[in-house]
C-alpha cells in the first residue's frame, strides 16, 4: 500500500466530500473547522433533534452540511454516506457507541462504497496493550478487529494524550503546590498533542486517499522532567517532583478506586484516567519511532511550553 502523502494538485478538482460522525463534540467541531479550511465538503451527521444546538450552529456557520440521522438506521446512515470519500469518526462513548454505533456507521460506509474510514481513535497506541488494561482501549481493540475485517482502507490517527488535559483535567502539573506528579520513572517519554493539532492532522489524512493503516504523531515528546522545566519555565517558580509511588502503587490505586467508585456508565471516571496514566507511565502505549509529524508540511506542532504560557 502506498504510504506517500498525495499532493493536493493530484487530487480531484470537485472538493472531496467528508462524512464526519461526531461533529457535535469537541474534536468533531475542530475537524470540521480544519476540513473546511482545507477546502473539504463537510456532511456532518447530528442526532435527530440536535439541529438547533450552538454546536449544529456553529457547523451551519461553518459551511457544513447538516444531516439529522438515527445511528440506529442503518439504510439513513448508508443515505448519508453516499458519495463520500471517507468517513471520519469522532464519536465518544462506552462499548455501545465505539463497538456497536461505529459498527453500524462502518457497514454504512461500505454498503454506501465509500474508499476510506478514520474511527474514532485519537490516543496513545492501545495496539500492544494487554486486555483489560484499559477499559477504553479494550473497545476499540474490539472495533479495531472489525475494522480490520471490513473491505473498507482504515486510517487510525494515534496521538498520545491531548496536550490539553495538562492544564486540568490530568492531575499531572499542580499549579497550587507547584508540583508534577508521577509514578513510576521521571524519565519516561510521553506522548502529547492538542486537540487542535490532532484535528488539523486528522483533517488532512481525511484528504489524503494513501494513508496507512496508523498514522503516529506527537506535538511533543516530554518525560516528567521535562514536564517539571516547562511548568517552571513558564510560571518563573520552581516547581518539584512528586513521586506518588511505583507503578505497582498506581496499579493498585486503580483497583481500589475501581472498587469503590465503579463509574461504570461514565466515559472518563476516574479510574479510567488512571489507566491511561498507567498505561503511558508504564511506557506500553508509546507511540513507536519514527512519527508521522512530517507527512503534512504545513501542520506546525504546538509544544507544552506554548500550550501553557497560554492564559
Ligand atoms: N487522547 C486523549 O487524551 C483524548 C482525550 C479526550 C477524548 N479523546 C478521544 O477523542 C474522541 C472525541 O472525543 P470528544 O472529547 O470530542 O467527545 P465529545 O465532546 O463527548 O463528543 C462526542 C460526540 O459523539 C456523539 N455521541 C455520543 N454518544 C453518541 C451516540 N450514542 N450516538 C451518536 N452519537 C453520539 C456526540 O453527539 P451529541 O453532541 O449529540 O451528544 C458528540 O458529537 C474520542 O475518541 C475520545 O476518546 C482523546
Amino acid at each position: 500500500m502506498a504510504t506517500e502523502p498525495t499532493s493536493p494538485d493530484t487530487l480531484a478538482s470537485e472538493p472531496p466530500l467528508i462524512l464526519l460522525a461526531g461533529a457535535t463534540g469537541a474534536l468533531g467541531l475542530l475537524i470540521a473547522h480544519h476540513l473546511r479550511r482545507r477546502g473539504a465538503t463537510v456532511r456532518a451527521l447530528v442526532r435527530p433533534g440536535k439541529s438547533n444546538t450552538a454546536e449544529a450552529d456553529s457547523l451551519r456557520l461553518q459551511g457544513c452540511e447538516l444531516v439529522e440521522v438515527d445511528y440506529q438506521d442503518t439504510a439513513a446512515l448508508t443515505q448519508a454516506c453516499t458519495g463520500a470519500t471517507c468517513v471520519v469518526s469522532a464519536l465518544s462513548g462506552l462499548r455501545d457507541v465505539i463497538v456497536d454505533t461505529q459498527t453500524r456507521l462502518l457497514e454504512a460506509a461500505v454498503a454506501a462504497g465509500v474508499p476510506r474510514f478514520i474511527p474514532s481513535d485519537y490516543s496513545a497506541d492501545f495496539t500492544r496493550l494487554p486486555e483489560g488494561s484499559n477499559r477504553n482501549f479494550d473497545f476499540r481493540r474490539e472495533f479495531r478487529r472489525r475494522l480490520d475485517k471490513a473491505p473498507i482502507q482504515a486510517t487510525s490517527i494515534l496521538n498520545g494524550m491531548f496536550m490539553d488535559l495538562l492544564k486540568g483535567q490530568a492531575p499531572i502539573i499542580l499549579p497550587g503546590p507547584r508540583r508534577v506528579v508521577y509514578w513510576g520513572s521521571a524519565d519516561q517519554p510521553l506522548d502529547f498533542t492538542t486537540m487542535v493539532d490532532t484535528a488539523d492532522f486528522t483533517a488532512a489524512a481525511a484528504l489524503d486517499p494513501s494513508t496507512p493503516r496508523y498514522l503516529r504523531v506527537a506535538g511533543e515528546v516530554a518525560t516528567i522532567r521535562d514536564l517539571q522545566a516547562d511548568a517552571s519555565a513558564i510560571s518563573k517558580q520552581k516547581y518539584k517532583l512528586l513521586r506518588a509511588g511505583s507503578l505497582g502503587v498506581l496499579a493498585g490505586m486503580i483497583k481500589v478506586t475501581r472498587f469503590l467508585v465503579p463509574a461504570k456508565d461514565e466515559v472518563f471516571p476516574p479510574w479510567q484516567g488512571m489507566q491511561y496514566l498507567h498505561n503511558m507511565l508504564s511506557g506500553q502505549a508509546k507511540l513507536p519511532e519514527p512519527l508521522d509529524n512530517a507527512r503534512y508540511p504545513d501542520i506546525r506542532w504546538t509544544t507544552v511550553q506554548e500550550l501553557l504560557a497560554v492564559k
